[in-house]
């Protein structure tokens, strides 16, 4: 059966005329650059997305230069924004979108309600600098050396190619320059913006403060903000709460994503739970270093979401002509709920985002043995695992911790890329050899921005350490933190993984980062350039990745940080997949990948079938519970392989098997939340449906049986109505009267009805349109 989509669409980009300056960009440059854009969207038509009366309208950015009024509409969304009387960007709408015949009028900077508001806060503007009288967050802070501090921003130019635009804005006196960029995705209506500053005065001058982007939603009562936050092992809890006047700041100071509060929110406006039904406004953030999303509601209750570089101790000196650019930040809106909103964000992450997006690769069924053998590895050891791992249909070996210099527990090693000797006395060949004899894939556990002090790169470069000339060094899992934005830093970690991947047959790395950044010190910079090591640091990260792509264009890795400490935007564009959590208990992952789901694609979340009773709670629960559990992401295996019985191998392998053949739909299709994980109640479950709606997967869940209550029906949604589809069983039970076969409409309406009882049981089901081979 093919999921491949057969529709093209072609989609109609416009080149609006262009006012002001024209950025530097060629005619025949600008004209090659249309044609190819013209030519990638044509080419690039797929599935319908919204289930729920979609359109695939064209996507159009027009400009009515009486008005001044920009209109950026893509899917099913409209986003308005104009330049008002005092030459201020200022938003105007956002939301399910409107006919371009449909009047909007220019805007009109709003008047302060007193002299102690000052119209610059209560105007809604697009991108805004610290100066005349803000005191909402700025996007943009400068510090100039002649004392002043005041920037003030006004529109100078704009240029529109295809699906993107750009706008210049400029400081009422000084030559600073901020350049916005706004890029919709045809198919979501996802708008990617950033912003770039310049600096064009004879002067240095340090940003203190750099934001992608303001969103603003019109003024309200009945927003609903909604976050994920956790820590190690607890990731993806969902947090959804009334928004009220006052602000609410979402931040890492970590150095990194971290685990504490993800950089993504979503603010529903309608019902308390709006899975289905809400208006969404939703965003997150491209970055993988401290980074900031401040959500104000104003007294009048406008909102305004601001998010970029954290502004904790952040500053930034550009000499003249230098400039810095911001994250980029995401954002969209959906008219059916949150549901819909992470199904936008799925398919743009997928299809847009991710490396492969052009040729996504379904993910390969994986073995891990972390949680089997920690860091005893070595060839013998392995080479058993691989051949039971093989015996089941894994797909992927891959060797974790423990593999390279003086590793044997987490004291020591770190920072030393060679193999250990003793546990692999002929280097790594033979065991690949051996994983690639049993038609598995070869993977390796890195942690490159890492060092031990006893490792014999910290004897040799013990500046190399992010720190304090003189200050003590913090040390978290025994590990101190290399400052990847030292050049020499950057030049050394490229070339050991360069020369791992060259060396060996290596088809994916795993990332790992086990420790958040304390002492974040840069001693060989210039004292005023010592913080941009917040920006220079992620840079180079995303630099050795590019690279390492690019010059090993088959290898895939994933991003682990003891967890799902480094799950962004950023990075998901740089690798693979992405490890959400250590905590592997089968029924704490189903509330951790529900919250993981708000934000990310299932194809991009790696999940392990492990021990029981599971490490974490002691709990005890079947292998087909802890497969299902699994079977909802891309599927790994993690269990000690040397303790199963034949029974277990027989079910790994019958689960294994049913894996291959819905995973496609599980990793690439629409997830519906149907009931998600509730302490009040003990049932959980989830459908994927096919992007061409032939196949659905249902998984559900049952903590425990209460006062012999049967599990309540389950009604499908996202199938056809009009076809019917046959019902298969791939584990547990439904009661005796669910037909063979029915229509969509059945399964939708009349429902499902589970035979679930007892404790942490679980069932899969597969339904297939009639007729499809
Ligand atoms: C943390 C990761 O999350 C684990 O899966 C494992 O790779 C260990 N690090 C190894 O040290």
């Amino acid at each position: 059966m093919s999921f491949k989509s057969t529709t093209r669409t072609v989609k109609h980009l416009h080149l609006s005329k262009k006012i002001g300056g024209d950025h530097g960009m060629s005619r025949g440059w600008r004209t090659s650059l249309l044609f190819f854009l013209l030519l990638m969207s044509s080419l690039l038509g797929r599935h319908p997305l919204r289930a729920e009366g979609a359109s695939q309208a064209a996507t159009s950015i027009l400009y009515d230069a009486q008005t001044r009024v920009f209109r950026i509409s893509a899917a099913d969304v409209s986003y308005i924004f104009g330049i008002n009387e005092r030459q201020q960007l200022q938003s105007i709408y956002w939301g399910q979108r409107l006919p371009d015949s449909d009047p909007i009028a220019a805007a009109r900077a709003a008047g302060g309600s007193s002299s102690f508001d000052l119209p610059v806060n209560a105007t809604q503007q697009e991108y805004v600098a610290w100066g005349g009288g803000l005191y909402v967050t700025p996007d943009v802070k400068i510090s100039f050396a002649d004392g002043n501090r005041d920037l003030v921003l006004q529109y100078a130019s704009h240029q529109i190619v295809g699906n993107h635009l750009s706008i210049m804005l400029k400081d009422v006196q000084r030559a600073v320059f901020v350049t916005l960029s706004y890029t919709v995705d045809a198919e979501t209506g996802i708008i990617a913006r950033n912003a770039r500053v310049e600096n064009r005065t004879d002067a240095a001058l340090t940003v203190e403060e750099m934001n992608a982007a303001t969103w603003s939603l019109p003024a309200a009562t009945d927003y609903q903000l909604d976050q994920l936050t956790g820590k190690w092992a607890g990731e993806w809890n969902l947090q959804r709460q009334p928004l009220h006047p006052g602000k609410t700041m979402m931040e890492s100071r970590r150095g990194s994503t971290g685990d504490e509060i993800n950089p993504w929110f979503a603010l529903e406006r309608g019902a308390a739970q709006g899975e289905q039904s809400n208006d969404v406004w939703f965003g997150a953030l491209g970055w993988s270093g401290s980074w900031q999303i401040a959500v104000e509601q104003d007294y009048a209750h406008q909102v305004r979401i601001t998010g970029g570089y954290d502004a904790f101790d952040f500053a930034y000196r550009l000499a003249p002509g230098e400039s810095l650019q911001s994250p980029v930040f995401y954002a969209g809106f959906a008219q059916h709920g949150t549901g819909e909103a992470s199904r936008l964000l799925h398919h743009y992450e997928l299809h847009t985002l991710a490396p492969q997006h052009e040729h996504w690769r379904t993910r390969p069924v994986l073995y891990n043995s972390w949680e089997a053998t920690g860091f005893d590895v070595d060839q013998a050891g392995q080479e058993a695992l691989a051949e039971k791992a093989a015996s089941i249909g894994v797909e992927r070996f891959v060797i974790d911790d423990g593999w390279f210099g003086q590793r044997n527990n987490d004291h020591a090693g770190l920072g030393d890329w060679y193999v250990n000797p003793k546990k692999f006395p002929r280097g790594l060949k033979p065991l690949i050899d051996k994983v690639h004899s049993l038609h598995m894939d070869f993977g390796l556990w890195v942690e490159p921005e890492m060092v031990n002090a006893d490792s014999d790169l910290y004897r040799a470069h013990p500046d190399w350490v992010l720190n304090f000339p003189g200050r003590p060094r913090t040390e978290g899992r025994n590990q101190m933190v290399l400052n990847l934005a030292r050049p020499d830093v950057r030049a050394y970690l490229y070339g050991v993984l360069d020369h791992l991947l060259a060396t060996y047959d290596i088809a994916f790395l795993k990332w790992d980062y086990n420790r958040n950044w304390s002492e974040p010190g840069w001693p060989a910079a210039a004292p005023e350039d010592a913080k941009k090591v917040y920006v220079a640091y992620v840079q180079n990260l995303y630099g050795i990745l590019g690279q390492l792509r690019a010059a090993h264009p088959g290898v895939e890795v994933e991003s682990c940080s003891g967890g799902g400490a480094r799950v962004d935007l950023g990075i998901v564009q740089l690798t693979d997949e992405v490890w959400p959590s250590d905590n592997t208990d089968p029924f704490d992952r189903l509330a951790i990948q529900n919250g993981f789901s708000y934000a990310y694609a299932p194809g991009l979340m790696m999940a392990w079938v492990t021990d029981s009773p599971n490490w974490v709670n002691g709990r005890s629960t079947s292998l087909s519970y802890r497969f299902l559990s699994s079977m909802q992401g891309s599927l790994g295996i993690g269990a000690n392989l040397n303790h199963w019985s034949a029974d277990d191998f027989q079910t790994a392998k019958n689960l294994i098997a049913q894996y291959k053949q819905i995973r496609q739909t599980v990793q690439q299709g629409s997830l519906y939340r149907l009931i998600e994980p509730n302490a009040d109640s003990p049932y959980v479950v989830t459908e994927s449906v096919a992007p061409n709606r032939q196949q659905a997967v249902v998984f559900a869940f049952l903590h425990s049986s209460q006062q012999g209550l049967a599990y309540p029906p389950v009604y499908l949604r996202g199938l056809d109505p009009s076809v019917n589809y046959r019902l298969k069983v791939l584990d547990g039970s439904l009661n005796d009267s669910a037909p063979a076969s029915a229509s969509g409409a059945f399964w939708m309406h009349y429902g499902l009805h589970f035979n679930l009882r007892g404790d942490y049981q679980a069932a899969a089901l597969l339904l297939e349109k009639e007729g499809v081979q």
